[in-house]
């Protein structure tokens, strides 16, 4: 028995239009007929879990998180296997991370089995919004978004004593649109998103906010993404807008920095430096300085360059830009990362046995 109740939509999406969608449906722009639900107070704690009906929030305009941006959320995918299935990728994962962004923005922790059940009990009564991959290269899924937030109504500055959590669906084809070609990454020498003891690590919307600046600055010089250094001295990369970094040498390492509180832990990430370890690299956590990164390419050591998260699966960098340099990593995909982006996706499309037990069912 599930502990989320579920109040079904009366009029959902009618199936020749969820069709259409599901065939075009971007990134981030389309969601299910449901959301997740759960209530926190200070008297009640975690309370009144529901799958209710897709629609707009009623917040009173003095909700802490519109003033004080008390906010954490996560990020994952629901995938369809080939026998109809639905599956996600170590979601424990995601559960732990959870709780360390709550503990860092003061914010209740949920409990993992909460977190859990609650993307199961959505993905359940949406599970028609799943779509079904045309072929191994077709890389469509159910994008999860569980999130937190302060809602008191209380303009003094304190951690909120009133928390509502929700889980919304978005059904998603690539981050980066078009093929899996490279894209190009602007270095951010003015803007910083995290420093020593701040959120870095946490993934909460007050990071991506102060990355937005940056961001804007990338697309101004035709950039997808912003690649952030450290605060201390911009010398050491760090991750981009919203995915990690790696550099692949000639011979076979695989180094990516190294985690500080600065930079987010990456479900994605982690899971990379297992894989590459049994495919026969050597993965590396790191410093790793820009330097570095521009006199591998010189010399020929650094091969390749990827990011990598749930949105942005793995995806080859081809340039890196900043207002001083400009290095030329390749047009075309990199072998290395080309394995390593197969391997992952099909293991989270099933198309590969679950060696390690990294896949939960969702439906
Ligand atoms: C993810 O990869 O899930 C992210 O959260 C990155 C981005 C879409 C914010």
């Amino acid at each position: 028995m599930s502990t989320f109740e579920l109040l079904k939509h009366a009029m959902p999406t009618p199936e020749p239009l969820r069709e259409k969608i599901l065939a075009d449906s971007g990134f981030g722009k389309h969601f299910t007929d449901h959301m997740a639900h759960v209530r926190y107070t200070e008297e009640l704690g975690w309370h009144g879990a529901q799958v209710k009906p897709y629609g707009p929030l009623v917040l009173d305009p003095a909700a802490a998180v519109l003033h004080y941006a008390q906010e954490i959320f996560e990020g994952l995918k629901a995938y369809r296997h080939a026998d109809g299935s639905v599956w996600t990728f170590r979601p424990e994962l995601n559960a732990r991370r959870f709780n360390r962004s709550a503990a860092r923005l003061a914010l209740p922790e949920l409990p993992e089995e909460l977190f859990l059940e609650s993307l199961k009990s959505l993905v359940s009564a949406d599970s028609a919004w799943v779509p079904t991959p045309k072929d191994d290269n077709d890389e469509v899924s159910l994008y999860l978004r569980p999130f937190a937030f302060a809602s008191e109504k209380f303009l003094g500055v304190r951690p909120s004593v009133e928390v509502d959590y929700y889980v919304i669906a978005s059904p998603a084809q690539a981050y980066f649109s078009g093929t899996v070609g490279p894209v190009s990454i602007w270095v951010s020498q003015k803007v910083n998103r995290a420093a020593p003891g701040g959120t870095g690590f946490a993934k909460c919307g007050g990071n991506y906010a102060a990355s937005l600046a940056a961001q804007k600055e990338a697309a101004e010089h035709g950039c997808a993404q912003v690649l952030f250094t450290d605060a201390a001295e911009n010398r050491y990369l760090e991750e981009l807008g919203g995915m990690n970094l790696f550099l692949v040498y000639e011979d076979g390492r695989l180094v990516t920095p190294a985690l500080g509180d600065s930079i987010l832990d990456g479900v994605t990430r982690r899971s990379l430096i297992e894989l590459a370890e049994q495919l026969g690299y050597k993965p590396e956590e790191r410093l790793v300085s820009l330097q570095e990164w521009k006199d591998g390419v010189a010399s020929g050591e650094i091969t390749e360059a990827f990011a990598c998260g749930t949105a942005a699966v793995v995806t080859p960098i081809g340039t890196l830009k900043a207002p001083d340099f400009e290095l030329q990593l390749g047009d075309e995909a990199g072998e290395v990362t080309m394995q390593l982006r197969s391997r992952l996706l099909d293991l989270q499309y099933g198309r590969v046995e679950d060696e390690r037990g990294w896949l939960y069912r969702l439906a």
